[in-house]
């Protein structure tokens, strides 16, 4: 038998390869929101699913709504990841998300029931994901209603609330239901929350039967696969499977850089790639940077190029700018180069998706906002700290708009002139090529270069 020395001695002499970057097989690549969120992200993950195995929720829970269209369907997701109409594409719901049995249960019934899907193969949720419970939704329209003008505009899905007993170490987590201790935990978790809804003075109408509900989504989660998705994730990549990490919100949502505290409450960077699925930094491959041809933002909190005019109008009736979850109609504005800038330093973007480029059609010309002056006169490209005490006045370029159809073009150099021009201005100013461009919501409509 091989004594401890000479076990060492025998390491020694071994070459230590290391876990250098190129010894990887695969890498996980990512695509997220550069803006405040409905970029168009389920779209192209949808569009970019087939070249993975793996897809991927790493943060966020159900204040994402990601729109889906082909074959003439329109789908919006929540909660699933939005490689799940892929065939052979297996789905993670990552220990970095929020999620809540109950809408989880509903998204799953109706994919069920509209395309026959059987969600228990190729879904696989986190035993570490947060759970929402019902009180942790009334917690946050209390907040709301507590910061009356200053209210975030949250999606009040109990996104904050389930976040904060997370980082508090108070929460629970999706492992729990397996737990004879479940329910005893459960109600430790909401006397705490009934002392804090009282002192918001808000009373927890209808909980008994919320609760109800919310038990017996509890029950129907234990038939999907609950696993330590760090593992499943890691071993994926150590076998040459290759994994999309899809990102929900925006970066300028994001709790730490985003303009706070008009923020989600999660890492909706591709820092939080790494927390929220379990995967180092030394596996991060490509990351796809997707936005807008102009700007949107639904809820409170600063948009220095926001449009309150007709132009606004406009775009928010081309681009038929209305939010997938609450239905609210976003604020339009024209693109943010400063803000763009940000968000791919941020997050290491390394291929731009630019999108819904045919909403700017009917425009002639088109600003881009390539500063912002300070209320002192000063004249900054970076995001000022106070942004949302200050007013930034946006400094912008005039360029010229196409003016016409983009329908039926398939290929890049077929796209008018003055489009191409946006593009390569675009690519100029942030200096990160555009990969695609979409000219319409179906998955078809997305042109490669
Ligand atoms: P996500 O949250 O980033 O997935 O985006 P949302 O689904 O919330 O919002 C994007 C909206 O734009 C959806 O209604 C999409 O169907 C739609 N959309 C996506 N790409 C395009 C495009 O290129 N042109 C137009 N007109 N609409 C698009
Ligand atoms: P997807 O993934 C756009 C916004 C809300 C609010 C703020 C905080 O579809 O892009 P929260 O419910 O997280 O407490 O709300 O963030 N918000 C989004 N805006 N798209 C989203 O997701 C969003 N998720 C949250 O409107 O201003
Ligand atoms: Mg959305």
């Amino acid at each position: 038998m091989a004594t401890a020395k000479s076990q060492i001695a025998k390491t020694k002499n071994k070459k230590f390869k290391g876990t250098k970057r190129d010894t990887f097989k695969s890498m996980v690549d990512i695509l997220l929101g550069l803006q405040w969120g409905d970029e168009g992200k389920g779209k192209i993950v949808d569009v970019l699913a087939p070249k993975y195995n793996v897809v991927a929720r790493f943060q966020g829970g159900p204040n994402a709504g990601h729109t889906l269209e082909f074959d003439g369907m329109k789908h919006v997701l929540h909660q699933i990841p939005s490689g799940v109409f892929r065939e052979d594409c297996m789905n993670v719901i990552g220990n970095g998300v929020v999620l809540d049995p109950v809408i989880f249960k509903k998204e799953v019934e109706s994919l069920t029931e509209k395309f026959k899907m059987d969600l228990t193969k190729n879904l696989v949720i986190s035993t570490k994901t947060a759970i929402i419970i019902p009180t942790h939704r009334m917690m946050d329209a209390a907040q709301e209603k507590a910061k009356g003008d200053a209210k975030i505009g949250s999606t009040l899905k109990g996104i904050g609330p389930t976040y904060t007993d997370k980082v508090s170490r108070h929460g629970l987590r999706l492992g729990d239901i397996l737990s004879d201790k479940f329910q005893e935990k459960y109600e430790a978790v909401k006397a705490r929350h009934l002392q804090w809804l009282s002192f918001l003075e808000y009373t927890p109408e209808g909980l008994e039967e919320a609760e109800a509900i919310f038990f017996a989504a509890c029950d129907f989660l234990k038939s999907f696969k609950l696993a330590e998705t760090e593992y499943l994730v890691n071993k994926e990549l150590a076998k040459g499977n290759s994994v999309l990490a899809e990102g929900a919100q925006g970066s300028l949502l994001d709790i730490d850089f985003g303009s706070y505290p008009f923020v989600t409450s999660s890492s909706t960077t591709a820092a939080g790639v790494c927390s929220g699925l379990g995967v180092a930094p030394n596996k991060i491959g490509e990351v796809y940077g997707i936005f807008k041809a102009y700007c949107t933002r639904v809820g409170s909190g600063p948009f220095p190029t926001e449009l309150f005019d007709n132009t606004g109008e406009e775009m928010r009736r081309e681009g038929n700018e209305f939010g997938a979850t609450t239905g609210r109609p976003r604020r339009c504005g024209w693109l943010d180069l400063p803000a763009l800038k940000y968000t791919v330093m941020l997050n290491g973007v390394t291929q731009l998706v630019m999108m819904k480029a045919d909403v700017l059609n009917i425009f002639e010309n088109l600003e881009v906002c390539t500063a912002y002056k300070l209320p002192n006169g000063e004249v900054t490209e970076e995001m000022p700290y106070d942004i949302c005490d200050t007013e930034v006045t946006p400094i912008y370029t005039t360029v010229k708009g196409w003016n016409c159809s983009l329908e039926g073009i398939t290929d890049f150099d077929k796209l008018p002139q003055e489009l191409k021009d946006y593009v390569a201005y675009i690519e100029e100013q942030v200096g990160v090529p555009i990969k695609f461009v979409s000219t319409s919501p179906d998955r078809t409509a997305t042109i490669a270069r």
